[in-house]
């Protein structure tokens, strides 16, 4: 089976396990991904096939998205197989699906992505900052009734992940400080560096002008 073929296919699967999903990470945030992900590519001599495939199923197995993780990454696993993935392309692609995002990240920082997963991170993380992430962590935040924001409440530090999934204390104000501010200086290519300069900017602009109208500033 050729790598069009393939891709085509798992796009199909991704489809039809996120198409419903109305937290932010519907089918279009895998394809600004996929398209972040080929951007990326063109700059890092990592293999294709690998970070495409990785870009399009990375949030499958999300404990957030699915009840059960464990099965899910099973299921994953046998449809690359019936794709004729090798064993290692399927080990290396779980591997990287199931260690590349910011919850995982507070809880083990003891392992190092393959190049075509830091890409993929860098895709995913990108998504979450500048416009389009201030967008998600407020759809977001409204599906899991979070409060906007209580200046009382100062954002938590040294998070674990547990603490980090925890929403009762939380506010989508707090979520800037606690994750989306600091992606910037968690990305792994120049690539994504430099267009993460201007996305930084942007949230930081919202929160000063938010501040403002909040404290009857502006
Ligand atoms: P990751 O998969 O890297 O751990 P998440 O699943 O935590 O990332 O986040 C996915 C999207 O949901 C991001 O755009 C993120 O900002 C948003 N999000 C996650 N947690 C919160 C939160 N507590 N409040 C608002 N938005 C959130
Ligand atoms: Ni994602």
């Amino acid at each position: 089976m050729d790598e069009f073929n393939k891709l085509s296919q798992i796009k199909t699967y991704t489809k039809s396990k996120l198409g419903t999903d109305k937290t932010g990470h519907s089918y279009d945030h895998i394809k600004r991904v996929v398209t972040m992900a080929e951007k990326i590519l063109e700059s890092e001599p990592a293999d294709k096939l690998i970070t495409l495939t990785a870009a399009y199923l990375h949030d499958t197995i999300d404990d957030k998205l699915v009840s059960d993780p464990k099965s899910a990454l099973a299921e994953l696993q046998e449809f690359l197989a019936s794709l004729e993935f090798t064993s290692a392309q399927i080990e290396e692609i779980s591997f990287i699906i199931t260690h590349m995002s910011f919850a995982h990240s507070l809880q083990d920082d003891n392992f190092q992505l393959p190049l075509s997963g830091q890409i993929v991170q860098d895709a995913d993380w990108l998504d979450a900052i500048g416009a389009i992430g201030i967008t998600r962590a407020i759809y977001y935040g409204g599906h899991h009734v979070e409060k906007i924001y209580n200046p009382a409440l100062a954002p938590r530090t040294n998070m674990t992940r547990e603490e980090y999934r925890n929403l009762d204390d939380e506010t989508i104000i707090n979520h800037f400080y606690e994750k989306l501010l600091k992606l910037k200086d968690m990305l792994n290519t120049p690539t994504a560096n430099k267009i993460a300069e201007h996305r930084q900017q942007v949230m930081l602009d919202f929160l000063t002008e938010f501040k403002n109208e909040w404290n009857s500033l502006a």
